[in-house]
């Protein structure tokens, strides 16, 4: 089966097999199966943080689980348990009609609410990991179902165990957020201030991020891509007042003690925002975001983040890191 149309990058890769998870014990006798024949599983979810770069060996399942279910505390709390196949955009939508206060600023990011634990996707100041309080997963092996708490899961920016040691182990399969009733807005980050009409509310925030996002990246549904192809490279402070120096203009935030970088900056001031190579290219708004314009295969992306990197490198001594994840994963394959 192609996975054309199941990854943003749109590479047209095979799966070996291929089947789509609706329900719990869907999935459940899917893992059974594989088991049975000793086949690899690799799960996606939107497949908008991914890249794909070969044939995906074993058993490939796209999690469409569904199901929300809010559960209201006395006083200002709300619990959302959110089945991991819900398309992430969707779930903010609801929150905010319902006038819940927390996931407004991650509002148009692609993907499934599974996925948003695995990266622990974040925008605007705001980082899923600040509302998950439990993700339930299925043990792969056993084919257990369980909760692990959110203090477990090792979040971290953009990373998280499930992108990490537990990538062979479990399956998301819900996440449980806790929301607030009561106004709590964030609006420090990145003059996101400057972009509300009016008074500041759920709303009004919840739009403006809709309207950054969609001016500043591309929609994958028009143009192939996978948000930040990189992370912001995070430096140390000797490191970075040396750069500074020789880069005044340098955009940086302090971060734990350190300071991150903005990558989208000096890939833009190395003068690749808006370049093209072969069928794809970097993005001419964004130079965080690679997209893809014609290429079927990965291998142009591939050749492109090499370029990319090494420029970087050599300007400014930063090593560039990957952002979205790679299938197939070939520490997975023997
Ligand atoms: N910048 C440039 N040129 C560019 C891009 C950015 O000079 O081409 C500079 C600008 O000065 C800008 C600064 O970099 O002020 C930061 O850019 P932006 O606010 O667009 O955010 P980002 O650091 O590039 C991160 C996330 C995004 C998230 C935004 C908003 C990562 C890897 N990316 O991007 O997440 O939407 O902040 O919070 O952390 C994603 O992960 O896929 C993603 C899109």
């Amino acid at each position: 089966v192609s996975l054309e149309t199941f990854n943003t990058f749109r590479f047209s890769y095979c799966a070996e097999y291929f089947a789509i998870a609706d329900s719990l014990d869907s999935l459940k006798v899917l893992l059974a199966w594989a088991k049975h024949f000793e086949k690899h599983i690799t799960v996606i979810g939107g497949g908008s943080n991914l890249l794909i770069s070969a044939d995906i060996p074993g058993l490939v399942i796209i999690n469409r689980l569904t199901g929300i279910q809010a559960r209201e505390h006395s006083g200002n709390f709300v619990s959302l348990t959110v089945a991991a196949g819900e398309n992430w955009h969707q779930t903010v939508e609801h929150t905010v009609q319902q006038g819940w206060f927390g996931i407004e600023n991650l509002a148009l990011i692609p993907g499934t609410v599974g996925a948003a634990p695995v990266q622990n996707i974040g925008a605007y100041g705001v980082e899923v990991k600040d509302v998950v309080t439990r993700v339930q997963v299925v043990d792969r092996e056993t084919g257990d179902v369980y909760w692990i708490n959110a203090n477990d899961c090792g979040f971290a920016y953009r990373d998280s165990h499930f992108k990490g040691k537990w990538k062979d182990r479990y399956i998301i399969t819900s996440v449980e957020i806790l929301l607030k009733k009561q106004a709590e807005l964030l609006l420090s980050y990145g003059g996101l201030i400057n972009q509300i009409h009016g008074e500041a509310d759920l709303l009004s925030v919840f739009n403006a991020v809709c309207q950054v996002r969609s001016e500043k990246l591309p929609s994958p549904d028009k143009l192939a891509n996978a948000g930040s192809f990189f992370k912001n490279p995070i430096i140390s402070v000797a490191q970075h007042d040396e750069l500074k120096t020789s880069f005044p203009q340098l955009v940086s935030f302090p971060f734990n003690g350190e300071y991150k970088l903005a990558a989208g900056w000096l890939i833009d001031q190395a003068g690749w925002k808006g370049q093209k190579y072969l069928g794809v290219g970097v993005y001419d708004k964004q130079a965080l975001v690679l997209v893809n314009y014609t290429e079927r295969t990965a291998k142009a992306l591939l050749e492109l983040e090499v370029k990319i990197k090494s420029t970087v490198f050599d300007r400014y001594g930063v090593k560039l890191e990957r952002e979205p994840v790679q299938l197939p994963c070939t520490r997975e394959i023997v």
